[in-house]
């Protein structure tokens, strides 16, 4: 064992340490019960969030946002920068709860939004979106509120979200528009599979976003990924139930910008609609979608494990006779594995006049009923290497 003196030193450089680590604990911490927040679920305190953000916002060094345990009431609310400092972090315990009349937020796009921000950090807490009133509204014949998306983080820069859960959104979980350097691990999103829109994160126009550790079920894609995504990273996600991975729907806009440089990686899809989906619209558009690594994915009972469709058409309005113009390329699909809910596995349905190109298949093997599965193509390039079942038809 270390003599004295060294143990001595250790104790010193650990003392040391903890002054340094605990810059944290002398940051400025507003917590929203002692600025009269009540945790009874009922107490609209949004005005209290909205305070404490207006403190954390002007204060030119760290500060932290507390909420303890328990049930806050919170219409929507708009946490606006830009701030005198660059290091804010809500941490909560509790829970969010939108107001359960759906319509007190159903048109306002977001209920909570961070927008011009730079330097937030969220860690822990539940956002409990209180959405099944809406769903419930638009499955009837009724004319309903869009509803709201739960989180939204817009033009801002260096966000982490960690440890945090999403409980039955009115409409998107998580949307990040705009935004550069954001890190999402340990986030838990839930909802219903039948929820309607209830994406569990949608990424767009942003780039250096990843998104780890993370278990989203819910009614519509588990991510979505729309133009304008560069250097997107997605790894050890689960998804199911829900519409899985999807980049796009592209090409909605004639001018548009592409997507690229997007990895998923280690995702188990179950009983998903889609496991990793490119998808565009049949008409005319600059956009793109290249050098994308689909890598190490399981599939359990799902439709369509593997699918590029290049003639998104709904209702038939807007495109008929007409071919998409996004061009697809570069799509590494690598390490595939499980079970297809349906015979065709594998289809690749891309735009006559830009073809699919660069297309690899490597290691993937999907099985339909305990037999091979099959795999569809149409303007579809590229190779495949070691085991491909079903047989490829690049
Ligand atoms: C995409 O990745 C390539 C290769 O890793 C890199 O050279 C390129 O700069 C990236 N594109 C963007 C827009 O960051």
């Amino acid at each position: 064992m270390a003599n004295p003196k060294t143990l001595l030193l250790l104790l010193l450089l650990s003392q040391l340490v903890l002054m340094m680590g605990g810059a944290n604990a002398a940051d400025l911490t507003y917590s929203v019960t002692s600025l009269g927040a009540i945790a009874d679920g009922k107490t609209d305190s949004t005005k209290v969030f909205l305070s404490a953000w207006s403190k954390a916002c002007a204060s030119v060094q760290p500060a932290v946002i507390y909420v303890p345990a328990g049930r806050f009431l919170v219409q929507n609310a708009a946490f606006s920068g830009p701030c005198k400092n660059n290091a804010i972090t809500f941490r909560i315990d509790g829970t969010l709860v939108a107001p359960s009349d759906y319509r007190v937020i159903g048109n306002a796009g977001n209920w909570i939004l961070f927008e011009h921000v730079n330097g937030v950090t969220i860690s822990g807490g539940l956002l409990d979106g209180q959405g099944t009133g809406l769903w419930a509204c638009k499955a009837s014949t009724k004319s309903c509120p869009r509803g709201a998306t739960t989180l939204g983080f817009s033009s801002s820069n260096n966000i982490v979200v960690n440890g945090l859960a999403s409980l039955n959104s009115q409409m998107f979980h998580i949307v990040i528009n705009g935004c550069q350097n954001v890190k999402m691990q340990g986030v838990k999103v839930s909802a219903s599979g039948n929820s309607p829109n209830t994406d569990g994160i949608h990424v767009q126009m942003s780039s250096e976003v990843t998104i780890l550790n993370s278990k989203i079920a819910t009614g519509d894609d588990c991510v979505s990924i729309g133009p304008g995504t560069t250097n997107l990273w997605i790894e050890n996600v689960a998804c199911g139930p829900g519409h899985g991975i999807s980049i796009g729907s592209l090409g909605k806009d004639s001018q548009e910008d592409g997507v690229q440089n997007v990895t998923v990686k280690t995702v188990t899809f179950t009983g998903t609609q889609n496991g990793v989906r490119i998808k565009s619209w049949g008409r005319p558009s600059t956009g793109f979608a290249r050098n994308i690594l689909f890598q190490h994915i399981v599939n359990v009972n799902v439709q369509n494990p593997i699918v590029i469709d290049q003639n998104y058409c709904p209702g038939n309005k807007g495109c008929p006779g007409q071919v998409s113009g996004v061009k697809i390329s570069d799509v590494i699909y690598q390490d595939i594995h499980g079970t297809s809910a349906t015979q065709v596995a594998v289809k690749f349905d891309c735009s006559s006049k830009y073809p699919c190109s660069g297309i690899k298949l490597e290691d993937v093997k999907l099985t339909y009923k305990n037999q091979a599965a099959e795999a569809s193509c149409k303007y579809a390039g590229g190779t495949a290497a070691g085991t491909v079942q079903p047989t490829s038809c690049l």
